[in-house]
């Protein structure tokens, strides 16, 4: 099972990734229109900011501009009027600054884990080859499958699958992390050691996250702060502070009142938005 080669990565081992561009990143969306045809507005006069470090999970109703927000934010699809900016910087999809984790891990098959995790590396052609093999062994840790690195995709359960995808958007030591759903097609089991680990890599390396997911307790369990989109084109309907305390562990987490009355105001504003719609 996954969890059994969970491992607690060595502090030598991640020091190949300490790199200048650790830490987490600004950004700022700042009056950004945007539709996909020029007539059905999807956002109109969105803002919304989050400070280096923050972990923000995005809720809202299918088809409401979650994934285009984030294509939005990775500089993928250029806003018709306003501003997105990273660390003060306009976007674009060439920022290292970014990583984008999609709901499916969409690894090479043809390539063992270990190059799968090199890739990224090897396009920038910036390191040598050794440095490359540390960086990727460096991610691999992080996520505890170092001893995966030889397996090829189809050898590995959709859990592992999903953390190479991961260690392949942490070895280019991304400052803001875009991640869609991205352990939505797991089992429940594996998305809950999946969420913990999310939640000690982020303590560790520090990165802005922003999280797309449709689980109300899954945002709460991760998230410095919920946003929830209204029906398209409303934009934001609301905000909520995940005050809870950190660092969390699922099971004690969810027994807290707090837990449950967070979660229970966005369910109550979800349905809200639902039955208006
Ligand atoms: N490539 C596209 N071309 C035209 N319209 C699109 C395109 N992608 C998305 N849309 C439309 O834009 C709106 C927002 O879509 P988006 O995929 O961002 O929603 P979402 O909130 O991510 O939904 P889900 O929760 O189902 O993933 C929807 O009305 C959708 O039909
Ligand atoms: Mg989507």
């Amino acid at each position: 099972m996954d969890c059994e080669i969970l491992t607690s990565p060595s502090d030598s081992r991640i020091g190949a990734l300490s790199g200048d561009r650790s830490g987490g990143a600004a950004f700022q969306v700042d009056g950004v229109d945007f539709s996909y045809d020029g007539t059905h507005p999807v956002f109109r006069s969105l803002a919304l900011t989050a400070r280096p470090g923050e972990f923000v999970a995005l809720l809202g109703p299918s088809g409401c501009g979650k994934t285009t927000l984030l294509n939005l934010l990775s500089g993928f699809l250029p806003p018709s009027s306003g501003r997105i900016t990273i660390d003060g910087e306009t976007v674009t999809p060439e920022m290292p600054a970014l990583g984008y984790v999609f709901q499916s891990p969409q690894l090479f098959p043809w390539l063992d884990v270990l190059d799968n995790v090199r890739f990224g590396l090897r396009m920038t052609g910036r390191l040598r080859d050794a440095e490359q093999r540390d960086k990727a062994m460096a991610a691999l840790a992080l996520v505890g499958l170092e001893a995966a690195a030889g397996k090829f995709p189809h050898q590995l359960s959709g859990g592992m699958q999903q953390r190479v995808a991961l260690a392949r958007v942490l070895v280019l030591e991304p400052r803001l992390l875009l991640m869609d759903e991205p352990f939505a097609a797991l089992d429940a089991i594996t998305r809950a050691t999946l969420n913990e680990e999310l939640l000690r890599l982020c303590g560790r390396l520090g990165q802005t996250v922003l999280f797309i997911t449709h689980d109300v307790e899954e945002a709460v369990f991760l998230a410095d702060r919920v946003v929830l989109l209204d029906i398209a084109p409303a934009g934001i309907h609301s905000e909520l502070a995940i005050d809870l305390p950190r660092p969390r562990r699922l099971r004690e987490t969810r027994r807290l009142e707090r837990f449950t009355t967070l979660t229970d105001t966005l369910l109550e504003r979800i349905s809200a938005i639902v039955a208006a719609a």
